[in-house]
């Protein structure tokens, strides 16, 4: 078959960037090795900035995100005994989403689905050909049979794991790399959300985080060790401990109950250098990863997925310029999305083997932050998302 765009990885980069080129009459097929029940059954983070939000109405899959996501004007941070509200709305005008990324991932596959995209699930030893060539192809086999397709770009949206980035070679790429000595054990559960926004909490005893969902589901986090396992956890000791690392008033009202998800995640900082090579152009977390601590990760999938839409759109109607400056368009707000996910991460998390010193430099930059309106404007820009 031919198309003119091949995507491999039908995640959000994957699904998202088929979408907008479809709407400008860019022919694309996704090649997914999941099957769709299992992209769907997949939990992460639910926080949109307003770009990606503007994004998603723009390209006609806005409506239920609009009536069903909570706007969300603001955050609580809170740390060595200092509480600092940081209003998204007043310092930057902008507000985020919250919506959960399934959600977002559900109804890019309805419209995919109603406007006829191909998408092949359950692709197998997907393999890219030729990518330094003018006629690239990539093989895969689907139920049983060996499939190619032929075509002009390839698109690289198959996250940490996939094939793209490994198949750029290793002379060229440049891989940048910082491991957190931790871990966030994650649940969700059918309690009513400690607050109207989220809570971001720094703690002696490690970071814990109070999201949402919705008015009746919460997600929560807490910083672990990364040899806990997920069964030395029951739902009665992850609330206690929930509740020690929150402030007295919040510990009070936090509503308990049974956990209905439970997973424990690594967190790194990750980047690969440059995003594009031949014909193949990557996306999304083919080519970053970037720690929770901002709820980055979708968002800045999202932007790499905006700036690779407008340089295939104008490449096709016969502009170069734009696919060529690609990479290093997308990598400069990469670079500010991951300092801003690692100074968060780095501001509100223990790190035992660093000692007082650092733990005093946390104190010192939370109590910065609650007296001055240029720190949070700083930390509310980055939050609400960077333009692009
Ligand atoms: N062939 C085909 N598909 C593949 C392959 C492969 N060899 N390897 C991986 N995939 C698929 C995965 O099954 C997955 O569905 O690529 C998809 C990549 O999706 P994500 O990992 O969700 O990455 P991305 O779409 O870039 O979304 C970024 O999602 O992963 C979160 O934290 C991340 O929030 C961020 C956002
Ligand atoms: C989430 O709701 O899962 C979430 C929210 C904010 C974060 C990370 C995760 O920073």
């Amino acid at each position: 078959m031919r198309h003119q765009v091949c995507i491999i990885g039908g995640g959000p980069s994957g699904l998202l960037l088929s979408l907008l080129l479809r709407r400008a009459g860019v022919d694309a097929v996704v090649l997914e090795r999941r099957s769709r029940d299992y992209v769907l059954s997949r939990i992460r983070a639910g926080v949109l900035e307003q770009g990606l939000c503007d994004i998603l109405r723009q390209a006609g899959v806005g409506t239920r995100m609009d009536r069903e996501g909570f706007v969300h004007d603001g955050t609580i941070i809170t740390a060595h005994g200092t509480t600092v509200h940081i209003d998204f709305k007043k310092l930057t005008g902008k507000s985020v989403m919250i919506y959960g990324q399934t959600e977002v991932t559900h109804d890019l596959y309805d419209e995919l689905d109603r406007i006829g995209a191909p998408i092949f699930h359950e692709a197998e030893d997907v393999a890219i050909h030729d990518a330094d060539t003018d006629a690239p192809y990539v093989t895969f086999s689907h139920q049983g049979q060996t499939r190619r397709v032929d075509c002009d770009y390839i698109a690289g949206c198959d996250g940490f794991h996939g094939v793209s980035r490994r198949s750029i070679p290793e002379s060229v790429r440049r891989e940048f790399e910082h491991v957190y000595p931790f871990g966030w054990l994650g649940i969700l559960a059918h309690t009513p959300p400690v607050a109207d926004e989220l809570v971001y909490s720094g703690h002696e005893r490690g970071f814990a985080l109070c999201s949402m969902r919705n008015a009746n589901l919460s997600r929560h986090y807490l910083q672990v060790p990364l040899t806990d396992k997920v069964e030395d956890w029951s739902d009665e000791a992850f609330w206690a401990e929930l509740k020690r690392r929150l402030p007295p008033h919040l510990a009070e009202i936090l509503v308990t109950g049974p956990s209905i998800e439970k997973s424990i995640a690594p967190l790194r900082s990750f980047i690969s250098e440059p995003m594009s090579w031949g014909r193949i152009y990557l996306a999304g977390d083919a080519a970053h990863i970037v720690p929770p601590t901002g709820a980055k990760g979708l968002n800045l999938a999202a932007s790499d997925v905006w700036y690779l839409s407008r340089a295939l759109i104008a490449q096709f109607a016969g502009d170069g310029q734009l696919l060529q400056d690609y990479s290093a368009t997308a990598l400069a707000r990469v670079w500010k999305a991951s300092r801003f996910s690692w100074s968060m991460t780095r501001m509100l998390h223990e790190f035992p083997a660093e000692g007082e010193f650092l733990a005093r430099m946390q104190a010192a930059e939370v109590d910065y932050l609650a007296h001055s309106e240029a720190a949070q404007t700083a930390l509310a820009e980055n939050y609400v998302g960077l333009p692009y």
